[in-house]
């Protein structure tokens, strides 16, 4: 039996009718390349097997997906901390986490086409030519094992993480030890991981080089069931304060067949996909899986030690772990929109100020040498607390369409009155509605607009 990964275990539900535009996925996959989001990588190249670049918005976005999760999980609280742990690592980890062993995939081939599949998600009929005969499942392991240093043989073996998880326990002792830090506390992490994903699919959704959000709450072991509730209700509560809708979001919990070696409960959050249901987060109760495997394998006590008891024990662990390029993907297809404003149809992202790439953008209404330095000015103002595009080309009506399609909350005009009267138009992407505020006001004006 081969044991399948933690991300997308989950049976197929069926593809509910989901509201919205039928080819969803197309239009932001053409929004992300035409306005800069995301690129197919080494493109010039004719692509490199599902892998992305992040555009000059796309890493402004993924940047504030980021940095979201990591003032909600980090700096808004004072029971987590960060680390940044190496992504090219030594195997003895990933044996003593079970990696080596379970994280596999079932992987068939069929002998008709030579296409190859994962045995459970195909119903045994080959997707691509409708063949039946396939080859027996066997596992096939994710990781991406590659040598440091000159000499490729076993002593050299490295892998690149599948996930940031395990950095977070190697470093339970360290983190303890600098922070003195007492459970209940948590480790959080950013950061690439990689999987050698059989079927990567649907655009930046399952990728083989990803980036991951992770945080490892280390808990007394009875209390494991109150933090894994606690951590259910914070997570989903995150999304829906960040503007996914209620309707578009849900638990699931997995059945015990389903869960990954290491945990005694997990949940999914799951966001309503075009073609269904699918997960954005796994929430487990790990246990002390992995403290203790890697206290067998190193030699080293990875326990906590409670100095007004005298006891020595080793903590459980809840995990949040979610995926940043697919949430960003996920926010991308629930702010898409397209309305009508003044008998013309725009497409817009109603994106949270949070998550746009640019807060604001200033817009000269014309080129002329008058409006320049005025426009540049307020530019300077606006810099220090908003991310700013500056966009001087086409009428300012397509420069206002630009702005709303790449989800830009507000627009700041100069015009030539702006020379007389002090004040500049602020437009709204949602109302479209437009005011008037004085130069020395508008910085501070849009500053208390945005959230933080
Ligand atoms: N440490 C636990 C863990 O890694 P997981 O469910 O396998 O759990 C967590 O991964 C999250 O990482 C997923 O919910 C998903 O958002 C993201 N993720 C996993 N594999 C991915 C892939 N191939 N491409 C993009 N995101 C992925």
């Amino acid at each position: 039996m081969t044991e399948q990964t933690g991300d997308d275990a989950a049976p197929d539900d069926p593809a509910p009718d989901v509201p919205g535009y039928p080819d969803l996925v197309e239009r932001i996959v053409n929004l992300s390349k035409r306005r800069g989001f995301i690129f197919p990588s080494a493109e010039i190249y004719g692509g490199f097997r599902s892998t992305y670049d992040y555009g000059p918005l796309g890493v402004l976005m993924l940047r504030n997906v980021k940095d979201a999760w990591w003032r909600s999980m980090v700096q808004l609280r004072d029971d987590v901390v960060g680390i940044d742990a190496a992504i090219l690592s030594t195997p003895k980890i990933w044996e003593a986490s079970g990696h080596l062993d379970n994280f596999t995939d079932p992987l068939v081939d069929c002998r008709n086409c030579h296409e190859r599949w994962r045995a459970d998600k195909i119903d045994g009929i080959c997707p691509n030519c409708g063949s039946g005969d396939l080859t027996e499942p066997r596992a096939f392991n994710l990781m991406f094992k590659t040598f440091a240093g000159p000499v490729e043989e076993d002593a050299t073996v490295a892998y690149l993480r599948p996930e940031t998880a395990q950095g977070m326990f190697v470093n339970f002792l360290n983190v303890v030890t600098t922070t003195r830090k007492k459970p209940p506390f948590g480790i959080a992490q950013v950061g690439k991981s990689f999987r050698n994903e059989i079927t990567p699919q649907n655009f930046v959704f399952r990728t083989r080089e990803f980036e991951q959000m992770e945080m490892e709450y280390f808990v007394p072991p009875d209390e494991a069931d109150k933090w894994f509730h606690y951590w259910l209700d914070e997570r989903m509560r995150w999304y829906l304060d960040l503007g996914i809708p209620e309707t578009k979001l849900r638990l699931r919990h997995h059945e015990a067949d389903e869960l990954s070696h290491y945990s005694t409960a997990t949940a999914d959050v799951e966001f309503l996909f075009p073609w269904g249901w699918d997960e954005l987060e796994g929430i487990a109760n790990r246990t002390d899986f992995d403290l203790k495997a890697h206290a067998a394998h190193s030699g080293e006590k990875l326990e906590y030690f409670e100095q007004s008891t005298g006891e020595r024990y080793v903590p459980y662990v809840i995990e949040p772990a979610a995926g940043a390029t697919r949430t960003m993907m996920a926010f991308l297809l629930s702010a898409y929109d397209e309305d009508e404003i003044g008998g013309e149809t725009r497409t817009v992202l109603h994106l949270d100020s949070r998550l746009a790439p640019y807060q604001v953008a200033v817009l000269p209404l014309s080129k002329k040498d008058e409006l320049m330095p005025l426009a540049r000015q307020v530019l300077g103002l606006l810099q220090p607390v908003a991310v700013c595009d500056f966009d001087t080309t086409q009428s300012i009506g397509r420069r206002y369409r630009r702005q709303d399609e790449v989800g830009t909350p507000y627009c700041v005009t100069v015009d030539f009155d702006s020379l007389q009267d002090g004040a500049v138009t602020v437009r709204d992407r949602d109302t479209t509605e437009q005011v008037r505020v004085p130069i020395d006001r508008v910085a501070g004006e849009i500053a208390g607009c945005l959230r933080r």
